[in-house]
C-alpha cells in the first residue's frame, strides 16, 4: 500500500550533505550544513562533554524512564542559561525535546491545538525547515521582510510594517541570535520595538535559539530575548544544544513557555506531557543529562564556557579573514557586510547559477541561496573560496 505515498521534496541542506559525501574530489570544501569544524575539519566532542559523559558512565545507576517532560534539572538549567537565574523563575514551564527541531515541533503542535486558525509569521529568508514544518503540520504561515540584499543588513522598517498586519494571537517566529541564513542580528532596541508591537497587538513571540554563544557571547547573545521576556505576557522559546554543546546527533533541546498565569502554565505543561506521550513518549535522556551535569558543575561549566569562547573566536577570525580575502580577490568592498554579521552563517549574495558553478568547477559546496557555514572554513580554504568567488563573478 505504501506505493500510494507521494514523493517528498528533499530538504536542500540535507540533500547537499549527500552530494558532498559522494564527491570524490580531494579538494572539496563543505560550507553546507551548519556544523562547527576545527582547523583539521573535525567536529570535535567538547572536553566538558567528554568529562561529563565519563562522570555519568560511572555514576548513573538506572536507565529507567525519567518522565514525560524529560530531565527537569536540565529544563531549569537551560531556563537559567537562556533567561538568567533571576528572571521570572516561577513563571515558566518547559520540556526537554529531541533537539531544537523537536522543541519547535512540540510547540507548533500546542499552538495549533490552541488555535487552529493561527498564522505564524516567519522571516524572509529563514531556516528552510521552518516553512517546511509548518506546511507539514498544516499551519498557516506568512513571511515578514527581514533582510535587505542591497544593504546586507536587516530591513527593520519592512519587518515592522509587515508585522503590523499580524492579528491578535498570531505568532511571530524570531531567531534568538545569529540569524540563519543571513547572520544579521536584531539590536536590543529592535528587540524592544518588536516586544512593544507584540504587547500592543497581542502577538505571541516564538524564539528559535540555536546558536547562543556563537555571536557575541553566551550572555550578550540573549540580551534582546531577556528584555523581551520582561516585557511580553507570553513567550515561547525553542532552544537547541546541538551547536553550543556540540551534541548534534544526541538531539538535545528544550521548549520553554513563559506566562504569569499559573493556570495557563499548568495547562501548557499538561499539554506538553500529552504531545510528548503521543509522539515519542519520553524524550531521549543522555544528551540532556550531559548538559545538565555541565551546567551544574562549576569546573565543567568553566571548561565549557572557555570552549564556546574558542569556537566563537575561531568563527569570528574566519569571518573577518574571509571578508579581507574577498576584498583582495575581488578588489571591491562588495563583501564588507560579512564583518557585520554574527554566528556561523552569512549569504554571499550569489545567484543560484554562481553557486552551481562553485560546486561544479571548484568543489565548493554551499546552500543554493549562497548561504555559507563560516565554521566549515579553515585558514587555507578561506583563500580558496575567495579566489573561486572572484573567478565566477
Ligand atoms: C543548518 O541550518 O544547517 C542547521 O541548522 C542544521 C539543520 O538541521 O539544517
Amino acid at each position: 500500500m505504501l506505493e500510494l505515498l507521494k514523493e517528498q521534496p528533499a530538504d536542500n541542506i540535507i540533500a547537499l550533505m549527500g552530494q558532498f559525501a559522494n564527491d570524490n574530489r580531494e579538494t572539496k570544501v563543505d560550507l553546507g550544513v551548519g556544523v562547527y569544524k576545527n582547523q583539521s575539519g573535525v567536529t570535535p566532542i567538547m572536553g566538558a562533554v567528554k568529562k561529563a559523559q565519563a562522570l555519568l558512565l560511572e555514576s548513573q545507576v538506572s536507565k529507567s524512564y525519567v518522565g514525560l517532560l524529560g530531565n527537569l534539572d536540565f529544563v531549569q538549567s537551560m531556563k537559567n542559561l537562556i533567561l538568567s537565574d533571576s528572571l521570572r523563575s516561577e513563571n515558566f514551564v518547559g520540556a526537554q525535546a529531541p533537539g531544537g527541531t523537536g522543541s519547535l515541533h512540540q510547540m507548533f503542535l500546542l499552538l495549533r491545538a490552541a488555535n487552529p486558525n493561527i498564522t505564524v509569521w516567519i522571516s524572509s529568508p529563514t531556516w528552510p525547515n521552518h516553512p517546511s514544518m509548518l506546511r507539514h503540520l498544516g499551519i498557516e504561515f506568512r513571511y515578514y521582510r527581514y533582510f535587505s540584499e542591497e544593504t546586507g543588513s536587516i530591513d527593520f522598517d519592512g519587518m515592522m510594517s509587515d508585522l503590523a498586519e499580524a492579528k491578535c494571537n498570531d505568532v511571530i517566529l524570531l531567531h534568538g541570535c545569529c540569524h540563519n541564513p543571513t547572520g544579521a542580528n536584531l539590536s536590543v532596541g529592535e528587540w524592544d520595538s518588536i516586544s512593544q508591537l507584540c504587547l500592543k497587538n497581542e502577538i505571541i513571540p516564538l524564539v528559535d535559539l540555536a546558536y547562543q554563544g556563537f555571536g557575541d557571547g553566551l550572555e550578550e547573545d540573549v540580551l534582546g530575548l531577556r528584555r523581551m521576556a520582561g516585557l511580553v505576557p507570553e513567550l515561547i522559546i525553542a532552544a537547541s544544544c546541538s551547536k553550543n554543546f556540540g551534541l548534534y546527533r544526541d538531539r538535545v533541546g528544550v521548549a520553554l513557555y513563559l506566562n504569569e498565569n499559573k493556570k495557563v502554565l499548568s495547562l501548557t505543561s499538561d499539554n506538553l506531557k500529552s504531545v510528548n506521550r503521543l509522539t515519542y513518549s519520553f524524550p531521549p535522556d543522555w544528551g540532556a543529562t550531559v548538559v545538565s551535569t555541565i551546567l551544574n558543575d562549576s569546573g565543567l561549566r568553566a571548561d565549557w564556557n572557555e570552549e564556546v569562547q574558542d569556537i566563537r573566536s575561531s568563527i569570528t577570525h574566519l569571518r573577518l579573514g574571509l571578508r579581507d580575502a574577498l576584498k583582495r580577490a575581488t578588489n571591491s568592498d562588495r563583501f564588507a557586510f560579512l564583518g557585520e554579521h554574527k554566528g556561523m552563517f552569512s549569504r554571499l549574495g550569489l545567484t543560484k547559477g554562481q553557486v552551481d558553478l562553485l560546486r561544479k568547477d571548484h568543489a565548493i559546496y554551499m546552500v543554493g541561496d549562497s548561504r555559507i557555514n563560516i565554521a566549515g572554513l579553515n585558514e587555507k580554504s578561506v583563500n580558496v573560496l575567495a579566489n573561486a568567488v572572484a573567478k565566477i563573478l
